[in-house]
């Protein structure tokens, strides 16, 4: 029987090129990047190599990326470093209420060591408001963290209108902070430290998380552009090795490590580096770089034309998800009397794996907090489908899952109580 793999967001295939690249460094070039001799120097090369790869696919310099063991890593890292290098300026982080679980279950275990967390609410296609956010900041704010796009149904926020939000109180809180400052001649005969430097030293400024995972290695990014403090990769979403990650860290930001130990990714994070995973890494982001522009434009074809395939096809489906600001590959659908634990078994036995909310969810029967937070209701949130395309995705496989779908449901439907009393 064909397979056919439609749960792209929850994991790539590791790319032929990039498992080409990777190989070298599990046998040959196998040292110690840490290790001074020619061994151990290959490994750091690689890894510096790969570093200015990722950097280039985000925009970044190469020194304000540090790898993680991927995109959860990350987003604690971020998380739990800026609120601990902060808590003296204040204990208010802003996120919203369509988070991943790396930053939900993060900022729950922040609230239980004092720090208030306020989960915005979204619309009901799944968009963040920059007015709301707004309205949100207060005086002990430090971090805001919002998603790039999300996971389950691929909305993709406002990320640019929410920064220009963070940039005018930043530059409010430096404006009260200049006016407050000592004049220069007062500080004469003082120990001689600059305005500039003393206003950098008692910076009040709150910081801009986002969580790109599902972005980075899809659509272009730039961190200048969207004028982000931190941003989170995952490897494994963008056709890379799994268990391994970057988080990119703004220079100047205020941010305490939590993995101690050696000196590896200058001081930020203990630990001898995953160098296959790494070199692999790399290279992924350099394949991404030069193919997502076509690749993206192949994917918005098939997925539209599976949505449209499927509202055709089947009657009482309702689709999430912001219809035009999403994610090229992603499509997400509640059909309404059916589960989706069902669904999905059906489809699996006629060789289509997807997926029913993001692969962390799938293993629970809690309805997913985002197909919840769009205002679906907890027995239409059970009947949802996510089917997330990519780069091994043909017309073909979108052709047979729009015949195979709508007779699971027909036969699904036909068992349930509820829809023949309806009908
Ligand atoms: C939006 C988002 N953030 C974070 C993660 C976690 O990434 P990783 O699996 O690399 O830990 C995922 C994975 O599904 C994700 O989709």
């Amino acid at each position: 029987m064909k397979k056919i793999y439609l749960d792209y967001a929850a994991t790539t295939p590791t790319d032929s090129r990039v498992v080409k690249a990777m190989l070298p460094f599990f046998t040959n070039s196998f040292g110690n990047p840490s290790s001074i001799h020619s061994f151990g120097r290959e490994g750091k090369k690689a890894i510096e190599e790969a570093r200015d790869k990722v950097a280039n696919l985000i925009g970044a310099k190469s020194e304000e990326i540090i790898f993680t063991s991927g995109g959860t890593e990350a987003d604690n890292f971020a998380l739990k470093g800026v609120a601990s290098a902060n808590e003296k300026k204040g204990n208010h982080i802003i996120t919203t209420a369509i988070e991943h679980h790396a930053v939900i279950e993060t900022c729950k275990f922040l609230e239980k060591r004092g720090f208030e967390i306020i989960y915005l609410s979204v619309d009901r296609d799944g968009l963040v408001s920059p007015e709301d956010v707004k309205k949100a900041i207060t005086d002990k704010t430090i971090l805001i963290s919002v998603m790039h796009a999300n996971n389950e149904i691929g909305t993709i926020e406002p990320i640019k209108e929410i920064a220009k939000v963070i940039q005018e109180e930043n530059d409010r809180r430096d404006s009260s902070l200049r006016s407050e400052s000592p004049s220069p001649e007062r500080n004469e005969g003082r120990q001689t430290i600059s305005n500039k430097q003393s206003l950098l030293l008692r910076s009040k400024r709150l910081y801009f998380h986002t969580d790109a995972v599902q972005t980075a290695g899809h659509l272009p990014l730039n961190v200048d552009e969207l004028n982000v403090d931190l941003l989170s990769i995952s490897s494994h979403k963008l056709y890379g090795p799994q268990g391994v990650g970057a988080l990119y860290i703004r220079k100047g930001t205020r941010i305490i490590s939590f993995i101690h130990g050696g000196e590896q990714e200058r001081r930020r994070r203990a630990s001898t580096e995953n160098v296959p995973g790494i070199v692999g890494f790399g290279r992924a982001c350099g394949i991404a770089k030069e193919e997502m522009g076509e690749e993206a434009k192949r994917l918005i074809s098939l997925r539209n034309r599976l949505i449209k395939g499927i509202l055709e096809r089947i009657e009482e489906v309702r689709f999430n998800g912001h219809p035009t600001q999403r994610l090229p590959n992603n499509v997400n659908v509640s059909i309404e009397f059916v589960e989706g634990e069902s669904l999905l078994l059906n489809l699996d036995l006629a060789g289509i794996a997807a997926s029913t909310g993001s692969a962390c969810s799938s293993s629970t029967l809690e309805p997913s907090h985002v197909l919840l937070a769009i205002g679906l209701s907890p027995e239409i949130a059970h009947g949802s489908l996510r089917f997330t395309l990519g780069r091994g995705t043909t017309r073909e496989d979108i052709n047979y899952v729009l015949k195979i779908l709508p007779k699971i449901v027909t036969r699904l439907r036909s068992m349930s109580p509820l829809y023949r009393k309806k009908k």
